[in-house]
């Protein structure tokens, strides 16, 4: 089966297959990061350009090394430097850009919706790094991949999603990608940071934390999203932390080789205790590490259309 989308906008936009097939073209990758020298030639000759409008460590740090670990020339745009300070739009930034003839572009926004948008105006390929509370596609791919590698599949774990689900697009992206594999996904967290329409997407949700992490195969702690709340959504942090967060006497309630995830940057103390983050059970670093493989694997299979 071959790749055909044009774009990585949503987990939604893509099947069962699809993900499957990104998460095999990862593979052989890995080994690429393992080499005293990382790279191949898989993408020489073409251009990928980082687009982030808003603050990113692992996702930008991780395309920009994907890219050139595939022998891409790659260019990061700041907005902070760039004419958008001028009051160039969004999308006559990015056209100027493309006419310098790229093929790549990878774009992080607070606004939902603009990476399809500016997919409807481009040639290039554009992969979603984040667009408001939408989606974040190539996290979902990344955390699925790494439970795959972790536990040998996918379909059937029980897996929960725990915290600030209201503003996580790594939530959303999380849920879809997740049942579409076939695992069985439960959700916790306040009543003012789950979603109404939640249940609708083929999850359970609890209130109770202790009751959403009995038995559980994997655990994907979210950061509280503090920047993105308005209001505030809970009595204290000290509150949210007590009865939302993940700690050691927590841990004991899922299945004993449960994996603990968690998309960074983290919160410690919060969302998640200082020796859970550290402990063997939690695989936050190898998340991020698998990341330059699928987005390596995700660029190849572009490239392809190109
Ligand atoms: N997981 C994630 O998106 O992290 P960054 O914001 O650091 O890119």
């Amino acid at each position: 089966m071959s790749f055909k989308h044009k774009d990585i906008l949503s987990i939604a936009a893509l099947s069962p297959e699809d993900v499957a097939l990104i998460l095999e073209a990862a593979e052989p990758f890995k080994e690429v990061s393992g080499r005293e020298i990382k790279k191949v030639p898989a993408l020489r000759g073409k251009t990928v350009v980082n687009l982030f409008f808003e603050p990113s460590t692992r996702t930008r740090t991780s395309f920009e090394l994907a890219a050139k670990r595939l022998s891409a020339d790659v260019i990061n745009v700041s907005p902070s430097s760039s004419s958008v300070v001028k009051g160039e739009t969004l999308l006559d930034t990015i056209r100027n850009v493309e006419s310098m003839q790229t093929d790549v572009l990878v774009l992080r926004h607070s606004s939902a919706g603009a990476a399809t948008t500016l997919a409807r105006h481009v040639r290039s390929s554009v992969i979603n790094a984040g667009d408001g509370w939408h989606e974040h596609p190539t996290q979902a791919l990344l955390d699925l991949f790494t439970i795959q590698e972790k536990k040998g599949g996918i379909r059937g774990l029980q897996v929960a999603i725990v915290g600030d689900v209201a503003h996580s697009r790594v939530a959303r992206s999380n849920i879809r990608a997740l049942t579409k594999m076939g695992a069985h996904v439960r959700v916790a967290g306040p009543p003012t940071m789950i979603p109404p329409f939640l249940e609708r997407l083929g999850v359970r949700v609890f209130h109770h934390l202790d009751e959403a992490l009995s038995g559980v195969d994997v655990i994907i702690t979210l950061r509280l999203q503090l920047e993105r709340q308005g209001r505030s959504f809970f009595p204290s942090i000290r509150e949210y932390s007590r009865l939302y967060g993940l700690t050691a006497e927590r841990l004991q309630r899922a299945a004993k080789d449960a994996l603990v995830m968690h998309p960074g940057p983290v919160n410690r103390g919060i969302e998640i205790s200082h020796d859970v983050a550290d402990s063997r059970s939690a695989v936050i670093l190898d998340q991020v590490s698998n990341g330059v493989a699928v987005r390596m694997g995700l660029m190849y299979l572009l490239s392809q259309l190109h």
